[in-house]
């Protein structure tokens, strides 16, 4: 059975994963919190947490609140800054089977641009993705991915600070999300991951005040499947390049809906913090359903469900 899928086959090096189950960033640390739990060198890829120039503390607790199926974040990109990613875990991660994606974000374009040409050229760094849909930042984020142009604009300028292969990941808050695919393609993004979180609230009625000590927040997990995976198979339909889907994925048979709809792989959060081995757990259920249906070839599943 072959489950081997080329996630940017127009790129010199190439992201060749082995299976199509990756985990999706700020679920899944750096990769070595979970290393005791399971043997994570089986995965597709593994996506850290999202890196900025300088360490950042987050926002105010509380940061996280359970909603009906789905998971309310306001992190904040809390993270160890791309100078400790690069000291501490990337020489860790260079005798990794398993190829690790580093997910950045910037405030400005040129923050991106610093970032990608500081991790070019680390062993153990096999891609970048570029987040310009984080909902849980004041300036950047999320309002780089809303509009096709400046979506582009982010892209351009990290292509040109790399020699690494680059996914550009998606917010679901634009008017039009193939427009902005078709935008970061065309400014040279290698593969196209969606979607991260939708902004959400919730409200503490005995306090009477928002929940979350930043108000709003990243709505993930099972509440958000349909919306993503139908924004999956628009932006399948409008790019070349291969697509990412992420987005309430909690079992394989949502993995394999995503892989239908026209994903090349996927990637699992939320999932994660209610099943640590969901990722693996995940990995073996597809594997099972392709023994079933008697499928040799991943690829044979990818759009699928397409007309
Ligand atoms: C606690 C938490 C932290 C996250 N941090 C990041 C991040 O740093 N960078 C990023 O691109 N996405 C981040 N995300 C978004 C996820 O990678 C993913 O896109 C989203 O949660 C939808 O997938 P899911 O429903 O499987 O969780 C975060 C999500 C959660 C729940």
């Amino acid at each position: 059975m072959n489950l081997s899928v080329q996630l940017a086959p127009k790129h010199q090096k190439g992201l060749l994963l082995a299976n199509p189950v990756m985990t999706a960033s700020g679920t899944f640390g750096y990769g070595t919190e979970y290393s005791h739990l399971f043997d994570i060198q089986r995965l597709g890829a593994i996506v850290c947490k999202g890196t900025t120039l300088k360490p950042k503390e987050g926002n105010p607790q509380p940061r996280l609140a359970e909603t009906a199926s789905g998971l309310l974040n306001s992190i904040g990109l809390q993270n160890i800054g791309v100078k400790a990613l690069i000291e501490e875990k990337a020489p860790l991660w260079a005798h990794w089977r398993v190829p690790v994606i580093v997910n950045i974000a910037g405030e400005t374009v040129d923050e991106y641009a610093q970032l990608a040409s500081q991790l070019d050229g680390v062993a153990g760094i096999s891609a970048i993705e570029i987040n310009i849909s984080c909902p849980n930042i004041k300036a950047g984020g999320a309002a780089f991915g809303a509009h096709p142009r400046s979506a582009a604009e982010v892209t351009t300028a990290v292509k040109a600070a790399t020699s690494l292969p680059v996914l550009v990941k998606l917010t679901p808050h634009t008017s039009n999300i193939a427009e902005v695919a078709i935008a970061v393609a065309e400014a040279g993004a290698d593969t196209i991951s969606l979607i991260n979180t939708l902004k959400g609230m919730t409200i503490d009625i005995a306090k009477r005040r928002p929940l979350l000590g930043s108000v709003s927040g990243g709505l993930s997990g099972p509440a958000i499947k349909p919306v993503a995976l139908y924004m999956v198979y628009e932006v399948a339909g409008a790019v070349e390049v291969p697509v990412v889907g992420c987005g309430g994925i909690i079992t394989a048979s949502d993995a394999i809906e995503f892989i239908m709809a026209g994903a090349s792989a996927i990637q699992v959060g939320t999932a994660s913090f209610t099943n640590p081995r969901a990722p693996l757990d995940i990995l073996e259920g597809i594997k099972q359903f392709m023994e079933k249906e008697e499928i040799d070839n991943l690829t044979d599943l990818i759009g699928a469900a397409r007309g």
